[in-house]
């Protein structure tokens, strides 16, 4: 007599609503993916990454060490800044009741930020504008943007940086072009 023979087959159960769900997550990780690769091949958009390395210990050998705004002419303006623990040396003497640095600029400068770091790890974010750098040492974090509008806008410090994090600051002053 032959065994008769039993093919058990399991089959892997999976709720209906399970199997939506599963479904619709991960078109949704397309869709983020897709956007992702659009953003960067179609709209150019990339992460500030650094644009250069120093040693942090000889920072004062470097071109940061007379940090401060340089006329470039032409509106344009090349703006060096240390960040150190708990401020912004950006080479200017004139300070806030508060004690951030002020620092003055025309009307439509064209500014490029170039930033380092002294210590340990800052952030630099400038208010309505597209300026959200990691400052690392050893790193050069650099922007360039467009200050159109006259207003004041302040820079924080939005890493996380030790105790005095929250007091690390400068303002912007974009003075409003004469005869315009
Ligand atoms: Cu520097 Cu937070």
């Amino acid at each position: 007599m032959e065994e008769s023979k039993q093919v058990h087959e399991e089959k892997l159960e999976i709720d209906r609503y399970e199997r939506t769900y599963m479904i619709l997550a991960a078109a949704m990780l397309g869709v983020f993916f897709a956007a992702l690769v659009a953003g960067a091949i179609i709209y150019g958009v990339h992460l500030p990454t650094a644009v250069g390395f120093i040693n942090p210990i000889l920072i004062d050998e470097t071109e940061f060490a007379n940090p401060g705004l340089r006329d470039m002419g032409d509106n344009h303006y090349e703006l060096y800044v240390v960040a150190q623990m708990w401020n912004y040396d950006a080479g200017t003497t004139e300070s806030t009741a508060a004690g951030f640095p002020v620092l003055h600029l025309p009307q439509g400068a064209v500014v490029t930020f170039n930033v380092t770091s002294r210590d340990v790890q800052h952030g630099f974010y400038v208010e309505h504008h597209n300026v959200n750098l990691q400052i690392l040492p050893g790193h050069i974090a650099s922007q360039t943007i467009t200050f159109s509008e006259p207003g004041t806008y302040h820079v924080i410090c939005h890493e996380y940086c030790g105790r005095g994090h929250q007091t690390m600051g400068m303002v912007l002053i974009v003075d409003r072009a004469t005869g315009a």
